[in-house]
């Protein structure tokens, strides 16, 4: 049967969204393409012409997130596809085995207390609005699908943060992450 809940990431030579750059941050580097298809669906590469990757995931429940950053998130974020977000990134990541091994605790005491990973994101929440997929359980080559969407006046300050937390702690258990810059086809 088919499951319903997988979303396919595809980078191939179609799709609503065009590939300005992808740069690989660490790691193994993954292949190039030209356009990105997003769909609710588990596809196969056939269905394709010149596929680079097809990464699959699904949205899952949140992990660290408290009650009361929960309820500045949501009121703070906004949807997707806002009709000045003309840009938007992908950035698959893998964390180590050292991440994975840690307790759940111990897990949020890096993420939050020591990388302050949600507290120094919400004040960018108005102009970049964001969807976190999970993809480790699926066995697949990357953890994290992570998606972002905001307007070209933004890509400094969409620049600026992912900068700094790369430098956070929560970092040293990133092993590998690429960068997928995207503008949204008008037709
Ligand atoms: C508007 C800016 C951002 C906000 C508000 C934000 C917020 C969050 C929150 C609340 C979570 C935790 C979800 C949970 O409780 O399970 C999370 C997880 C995550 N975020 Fe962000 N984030 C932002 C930007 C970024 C950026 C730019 C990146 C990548 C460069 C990123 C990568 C991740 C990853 C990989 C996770 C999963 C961490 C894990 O489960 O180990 N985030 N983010």
């Amino acid at each position: 049967m088919a499951n319903h809940k997988i979303i396919s990431f595809v980078g191939s030579d179609q799709g609503a969204w065009d590939i300005a750059a992808i740069e690989r941050i660490s790691g193994n580097p993954i292949n190039m393409a030209s356009r990105l298809s997003i769909l609710k669906q588990n596809v196969s590469p056939g269905e394709f012409g010149n596929v680079g990757w097809i990464f699959k995931a699904v949205i899952s429940n949140i992990r660290y997130t408290t009650r009361s950053e929960k309820t500045e998130l949501d009121r703070d974020g906004r949807g997707l596809n806002q009709p000045e977000f003309d840009c938007a990134v992908m950035i698959p990541i893998k964390k180590s085995d050292t991440w994975w091994a840690m307790t759940q605790d111990e897990r949020r005491k890096v993420f939050e207390e020591d990388s302050r990973h949600i507290a120094m994101s919400m004040p960018y929440l108005p102009f970049i609005s964001r969807q976190l997929h999970h993809s480790r359980d699926l066995g697949e080559e990357f953890d994290f699908i992570t998606w972002f969407e905001f307007s070209s006046v933004h890509v400094h300050a969409f620049d600026k943060l992912c900068s700094t937390l790369r430098r956070s702690k929560e970092w040293e258990f990133v092993t590998r992450e690429s960068e997928v810059r995207l503008r949204r086809i008008v037709v």
